[in-house]
């Protein structure tokens, strides 16, 4: 029976996620409130009160959500200032990487990735049968342009993913790179789900502008609303019926978007908790190059990626581990030797820079 699978799935590597909270919790005997949890970019505050308000109070659970997500669209669009004919919700936005890799790409299509890089883009566009080209960044993480330009043309692939801030590095790719980019004949994926912690402005609107152009964003982060899964697309006028056409009917529960119109309605104190964390970040990188084996990249986004030294990287993660305290490490290329740590409260980071320093 195997032999009638989908042959280019049978070759792809899994994509590992994060071990769940509680299933750590169980393995290392600790409980949830005791862990720190640094692992996977999360927002340690959560959402606003009154999320958990709204959600209390909606009284239609046993309804469907509306398909077109009138209300959320409208209330995107004044949050954002673009029209809400541009903005289609969705499952988190790594729901919409798939999409878009579903929507463009057929076997023996390719994508440009830019490594080390979220590793989302590279799993969808295999799981669609496309060749991935890699366009390695250079010193500092940062996106090696003129390399982009080369590799655009033959063979000619047809979306490019570009995630600023960068995960894992943290890196901005500056205004001047993405119109050089903009200026190529493919599609433009732009992943901002960390936009909201860096000082420069996303680009969503700069989709009024470019029919090449798709901004990603996410409630993931800045509005702490993970574990219920809302993120959203910017994209070109042209390209909205093709996604209305093949998106699932209800792909956002009426929970994540009650989450998110609440989250919406606070945004002003969503940026407070932002700025508290960018702080957070600021104090975390600082203190993180005073640990004599960690080298930390300079980050616009809510987590620094550390280089490690005399320590194996995997070892340092497991010593953490074991104290109670989760970060992400990486030895793959680009990665060699690597932690990356989320920005949580001031008393995790006092927590996680004890630890450290006792390790030293
Ligand atoms: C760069 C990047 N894009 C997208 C996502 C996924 O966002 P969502 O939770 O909205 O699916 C992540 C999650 O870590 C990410 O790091």
């Amino acid at each position: 029976m195997q032999s009638l699978l989908n042959p280019h799935l049978a070759s792809m590597e899994e994509y590992t996620p994060i071990q769940p909270f509680e299933v750590l919790s169980r393995r290392l005997g600790i409980p949830v409130n005791e862990i720190v949890k640094l692992d996977a970019n999360e927002n340690p505050y959560g959402p606003h009160p009154a999320v958990a308000e709204a959600l209390a109070e909606y009284a239609y659970y046993h309804i469907y959500p509306d398909p077109q997500q009138t209300e959320l669209r409208e209330a995107l669009s004044a949050y954002l200032g673009t029209p809400a004919e541009y903005i289609l919700p969705s499952h988190g936005a790594d729901e919409l990487l798939d999409y878009l890799c579903r929507l463009f790409l057929v076997p023996g299509d390719a994508i440009i990735n830019t490594p080390p890089t979220f590793g989302m883009y590279s799993f969808d566009a295999k799981l669609a049968g496309a060749e991935v080209i890699d366009a390695w960044r250079g010193d500092g993480y940062h996106v090696d342009v003129d390399a982009i330009c080369q590799l655009a043309h033959a063979p000619v692939p047809k979306l490019l993913f570009l995630t600023s801030p960068n995960n894992p590095s943290g890196t901005w790719l500056p205004d001047d790179d993405l119109r050089r980019l903009l200026e190529l004949p493919l599609m433009v994926v732009l992943d901002e789900a960390y936009v909201e912690f860096a000082a420069a402005k996303s680009r969503a609107r700069w989709v009024l502008e470019y029919d090449n152009l798709v901004v990603l964003r996410t409630f993931s982060k800045a509005a702490g609303i993970a574990g219920l899964r809302l993120g959203y697309g910017i994209f070109p006028a042209w390209l909205m019926p093709y996604l209305w056409k093949f998106k699932q009917p209800y792909n956002v529960n009426v929970a994540a978007s009650v989450a998110g119109l609440a989250s919406l309605r606070h945004a002003n104190e969503m940026g407070s908790i932002v700025e508290k964390i960018k702080a957070e970040r600021d104090r975390l990188f600082r203190a993180l190059q005073t640990v004599p084996y960690l080298f930390p990249f300079p980050s616009s986004a809510n987590f620094v990626l550390c280089r490690v030294e005399r320590w194996e990287a995997a070892a340092l993660k497991l010593a953490l581990e074991q104290r109670g305290i989760l970060v992400r490490y990486y030895h793959k290329p680009g990665l060699e030797n690597c932690i990356r740590i989320s920005v949580g409260r001031p008393e995790q980071t006092d927590r996680l820079l004890a630890e450290l320093r006792r390790l030293a």
